[in-house]
């Protein structure tokens, strides 16, 4: 089969389309023939091995030479003891390793795929998982959002962010959302109320304080975003650098017992429950996908370059070229 592999961190030019050796499942995986992959910032900084954990899976050279968690796709063959999935259902979800989706083909255990609604297109359905788990775990079973509070979302044009902006609005919060000027009209299309742009306007220092942070992208000292809440106020730092990580985890605990803000990383369960609500809101017309762009497998280096280089409106969807009809 045609796969995306690379063989040692870098920039997207070190992405090359091989022919590999499709893989077997063994006996409690599905073999899901890939129809379309979603791109995340995860697969940005497993091609990069920045922040560094990222090489968590391999320090000098990456141990999963196939990048692409997301997918949706056709289960092609079963292992004797898969009982909830059977050869043809149409099926999406999160490859658990984070790798293997920029292929024709992957296995799974499935543990955190479910059925694709047969009124939904491959692609959206690729657009979904690691965002929307994040973004459901951030915003309502860890942030418990509630009507009236404010909530901002640092990195909010981003996958995890437009789904998080919805989700707070339709929690009934007042929403901040920050990223790039090149997100500002996306973010408030989606229902923010404020908009910063993260290169003009700091917002830890801008006096407002909020109910609930949820930050996609932590890049600063985990006292700023102290500032930025309210008492008992919550922040959670969903990736970012790792400087932050440490912060949060060794003063977290500190600054809670000292004034009440919680400051905790936000460790994602990928449970398909959470699917299956995330396309009901969706099917329902409550939140909606954003996709901004569209790339064959063999572009998958320029995809990754784009959402790189700081372009990618919501998310960035491969195709598999033999079957790009969705
Ligand atoms: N904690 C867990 O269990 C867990 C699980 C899975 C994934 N993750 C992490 O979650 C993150 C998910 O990100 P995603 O896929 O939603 O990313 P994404 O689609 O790239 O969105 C991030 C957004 O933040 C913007 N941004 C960059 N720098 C910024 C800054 N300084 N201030 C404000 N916004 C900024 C980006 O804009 P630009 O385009 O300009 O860069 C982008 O729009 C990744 O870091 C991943 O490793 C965590």
């Amino acid at each position: 089969m045609k796969a995306i592999v690379y063989h040692e961190y870098g920039s997207p030019d070190v992405l090359k389309l091989e022919e590999v050796q499709r893989p077997t499942p063994a006996d409690n995986q599905l073999l899901i023939k890939v129809h379309a992959a979603s791109i995340n910032r995860s697969d940005w900084e497993g091609l990069t091995g920045k922040p560094l954990y990222a090489r968590f899976g391999g320090l000098l050279k990456p141990n999963n030479r196939i990048l692409g968690s997301d997918i949706a796709g056709t289960v092609e063959a079963v292992g004797k003891d898969v009982k909830q999935f059977k050869p043809g259902d149409e099926v999406f979800g999160l490859l658990l390793n984070y790798g293997g989706g920029f292929a024709e083909y992957a296995c799974t255990s499935g543990n955190a795929f479910t059925l694709k609604p047969p009124g939904m297109t491959f692609e959206e359905a690729a657009a979904i998982p690691q965002a929307a788990f994040i973004a459901l775990q951030g915003i309502r079973a860890k942030g418990q959002v509630q009507p009236g509070q404010k909530v901002l979302i640092n990195g909010a044009g981003g996958g995890t962010g437009t789904f998080a902006i919805q989700l707070a609005k339709l929690a009934g919060a007042e929403v901040t959302g920050v990223d790039n000027a090149e997100k500002l009209d996306l973010m408030r299309s989606l229902g923010a109320d404020h908009v910063i742009d993260h290169t003009m306007e700091d917002f830890t220092k801008n006096g407002q304080q909020y109910d609930l942070i949820l930050d996609v992208i932590a890049d600063r000292s985990i006292f700023a975003y102290k500032r930025a809440l309210k008492p008992n106020g919550s922040y959670f730092m969903v990736g970012g650098s790792v400087a932050t990580m440490f912060q949060s985890l060794l003063l977290g605990p500190w600054i809670r017992r000292r004034t009440g803000k919680k400051i905790s990383i936000l460790m994602v369960q990928t449970d398909p429950k959470d699917l299956v609500h995330i396309t009901e809101l969706i099917e329902t017309g409550k939140v909606v996908t954003v996709i901004d762009k569209r790339y064959s497998l063999s572009d998958t280096a320029e995809a990754l370059r784009y959402l790189g280089e700081g372009h990618a409106k919501g998310k960035v969807v491969i195709t598999m070229e033999q079957n790009n009809k969705t």
